[in-house]
């Protein structure tokens, strides 16, 4: 575990940050010190989570968000710099996913998703790293991927397509802002445990079976080894990270070989 003065009243936000992974990471970013700005379309997920970090003795606030629409960004973004007087993490957690075969998947679904992913991405993206370039003090960009952004995920055609795009923006902004001492990364989680993805990928015993045959250390990731993680990457001990996706899925991706041995 890191120490917990380790990200000291740095000011980190975290889009989807009332639920699931976000909720984690947003904990653990609290934990070490972090002043946190959550962001996601619905109060109700958002409320909550606030509230644990400030009865712990930190500080946070909800700003209601959705991160397809560039003007409510960047309204969340002047909220934050209101205050807490600046940006320096942002993690891109947010998502939107459903299992739909490619050709039944209309184009408003394509959009939905690709618009939260991609788009939405892009778009805090840009806000917190022109914040981020004129603040003069560097910072710290994150994006939660998935493995199917390079191995192709067949039934999310929408996601895989959006999370490889993301990838691409990570590499590229690693790149192009490293002058300004922004370092970009990615974090590539394999199936992990929460609400939100079990409920709409896995939802019943069958398919979490067949989930779990796949997985060369035969269990499902938890989100505080995510959380955990994604503390590292945005901390000082990481100075010299930069670009990377790390993956966390097990092995998973690797695949289990085809000889007879195991
Ligand atoms: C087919 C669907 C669908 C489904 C929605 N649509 N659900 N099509 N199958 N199950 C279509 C709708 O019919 C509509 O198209 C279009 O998508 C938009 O739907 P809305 O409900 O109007 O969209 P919206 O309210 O904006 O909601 C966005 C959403 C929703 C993505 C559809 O699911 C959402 O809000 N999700 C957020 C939480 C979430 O998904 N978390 C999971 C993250 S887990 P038409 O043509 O009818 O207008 C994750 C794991 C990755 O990403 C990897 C795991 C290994
Ligand atoms: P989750 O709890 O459903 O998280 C999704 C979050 O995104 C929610 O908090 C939701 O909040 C927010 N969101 C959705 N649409 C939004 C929008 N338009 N604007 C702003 N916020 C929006 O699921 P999760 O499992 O924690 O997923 C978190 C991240 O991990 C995602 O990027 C996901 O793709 C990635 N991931 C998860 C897994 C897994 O197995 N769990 C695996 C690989 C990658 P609101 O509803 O309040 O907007």
């Amino acid at each position: 575990m890191l120490p917990a003065n380790t990200l000291n009243r740095q000011v980190a936000i975290v889009t989807g940050g009332g639920t699931g992974l976000g909720r984690a990471m947003a904990l653990e970013y609290a934990r070490l010190g972090a002043r946190l700005v959550l962001a996601s379309r619905s109060r109700e997920h958002l409320e909550p989570t606030v509230a644990e970090i400030q009865k712990a003795g930190g500080e946070a606030l909800a700003v209601p968000t959705d991160v397809r629409d560039p003007a409510q960004v960047d309204r969340m973004i002047q909220e934050t710099k209101k205050k807490f007087g600046g940006v320096d993490i942002l993690v891109n957690n947010a998502a939107g996913n459903f299992i739909c075969k490619a050709e039944e998947l209309s184009p408003n679904g394509w959009r939905a998703v690709v618009d939260i992913v991609l788009n939405g991405t892009f778009f805090c993206t840009r806000a917190a790293g022109r914040e981020m370039i004129a603040q003069k003090r560097g910072g710290k960009i994150l994006s939660v991927l998935a493995t199917y952004a390079w191995t192709g995920g067949p039934g999310t055609v929408h996601s895989a397509a959006a999370k490889a795009g993301v990838l691409a923006l990570t590499r590229t902004l690693a790149v192009e802002w490293a002058p300004y001492k922004i370092r970009v990364n990615a974090i590539a989680p394999g199936p992990v445990a929460t609400e939100g993805a079990s409920s709409k990928l896995w939802g019943n015993p069958e398919a979490e079976r067949k989930l779990l045959s796949k997985i060369p250390v035969g269990r499902i990731g938890t989100p505080q080894e995510i959380a955990h993680a994604a503390a590292y990457l945005v901390s000082p001990y990481a100075e010299y990270i930069n670009g990377e996706a790390l993956t966390m899925d097990g092995g998973e991706w690797l695949g289990k070989g085809f000889l007879a041995v195991q």
